[in-house]
């Protein structure tokens, strides 16, 4: 079996910030309420870019630190809720967009464990032989699906893109991976797309807005549980301990989601890397964000192990442990 190494990382957010202030100008909310029941300070938001801009941005990126061209890339796999169009699909939009001329593409949908899927997918590939070079995607333009009316949802997402490029080579970085869902209880969050409507069915149909709608509650309780399980499971698997582990990459939607994990782990929350502060809750986008962010920032280095662990509509969930290269 082939070894996946990761040789690169890159991320986007758009330039615009927008402010708790600004939101409580919109809905019935305050910085205060939002601060202290998310931790959320600010998010970017899109002013016209689509989730194939942002994640061609993150790709440019994550090729150069990978110190790649785009003709070697033989896969592309784009994770997101809020592609430009049913069809072409994003990663053939972004395929274009770098010109990975001999690359596969297609997109994944698995909400915000999206990232974490899309490298079990890739190092797949690369395992058995397939592809040799793949990049993996988390892009999201959330802002075109929120109810901005909503005040129960509009506050916690942004927009942003992450990607990460993997490549077949000497040393393993991918210690262990896992991934799931329990699709029971996708109702806790969801987002329309076109109802079925034909010249079969008689009955008018009133067109669903594809906007986004939560039970908070419900996904709280559903993170905080599996988020503790997978640390467990994942580092039983690699058989490691959790001093060995450098920093936790948790999806970042919300730092009581952290701090509720942390005090079942029986560790700080200092263990946890965060940016959820400055960009909320970016769905598919937001490990990668934060992976890039903790390389970027030299918060690592060779040899450390890193724990990312992600959950999210589907429900979805998974977790990687990665060695630093
Ligand atoms: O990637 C996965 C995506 N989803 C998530 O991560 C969501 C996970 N869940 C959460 O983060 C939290 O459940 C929320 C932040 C969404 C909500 O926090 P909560 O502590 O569970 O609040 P709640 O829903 O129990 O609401 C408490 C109160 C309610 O008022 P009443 O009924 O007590 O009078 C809400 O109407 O807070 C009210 N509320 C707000 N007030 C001000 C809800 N949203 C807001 C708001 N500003 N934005």
């Amino acid at each position: 079996m082939n070894k996946v190494e990761i040789i690169g990382t890159g991320s986007y957010v758009p330039s615009k910030v927008v402010s708790n202030n600004e939101l409580s100008r919109m809905v019935n909310t305050s910085d205060e309420w939002i601060r202290t029941r998310t931790g959320i300070r600010e998010r970017r938001i899109s002013q016209g870019e689509d989730t194939s801009d942002m994640a061609t941005k993150a790709s440019i990126e994550a090729m150069k630190s990978a110190n790649i061209e785009a003709g070697q890339i033989d896969l592309i796999i784009l994770s997101t809720a809020t592609p430009d169009s049913f069809i072409p699909s994003t990663s053939c939009i972004v395929q274009k967009n770098i010109k990975a001329v001999n690359a596969t593409c297609f997109d994944i949908s698995a909400a915000c464990s999206g990232f974490i899927y899309a490298v079990d997918i890739g190092a797949q590939f690369i395992r058995s032989g397939r592809f040799k070079t793949v990049l993996v995607i988390g892009a999201e333009t959330l802002s075109k699906i929120i109810d901005w009316q909503d005040r129960n949802t509009c506050i916690l997402f942004g927009d942003g893109a992450s990607a990460a490029i993997l490549q077949s080579g000497e040393e393993e970085d991918i210690i262990a991976i896992h991934t799931g869902a329990d699709g029971s209880k996708g109702r806790a969050l969801t987002c329309p797309a076109i109802p079925v409507s034909n010249f079969y069915l008689k009955d008018e149909i009133t067109l669903n807005k594809s906007k986004v709608s939560m039970d908070g509650k419900e996904i709280f309780k559903f993170a905080v549980k599996i988020m503790v399980k997978l640390v467990k499971l994942l580092l039983e698997e690699s058989h490691c301990s959790l001093e060995e582990i450098k920093y936790i990459i948790p999806h970042q939607a919300n730092y009581r989601i952290i701090e509720c994990a942390a005090q079942k782990l029986g560790i700080n929350t200092s263990k946890f890397y965060t940016n959820l502060d400055h960009y909320g809750n970016t769905s598919a986008a937001s490990i990668g964000i934060a992976l890039d962010e903790v390389y970027k920032k030299n918060l690592v280095e060779s040899g450390d192990k890193i724990l990312v662990v992600g959950f999210g509509g589907g429900l979805t969930y998974g977790g990687i442990i990665i060695k630093v290269r």
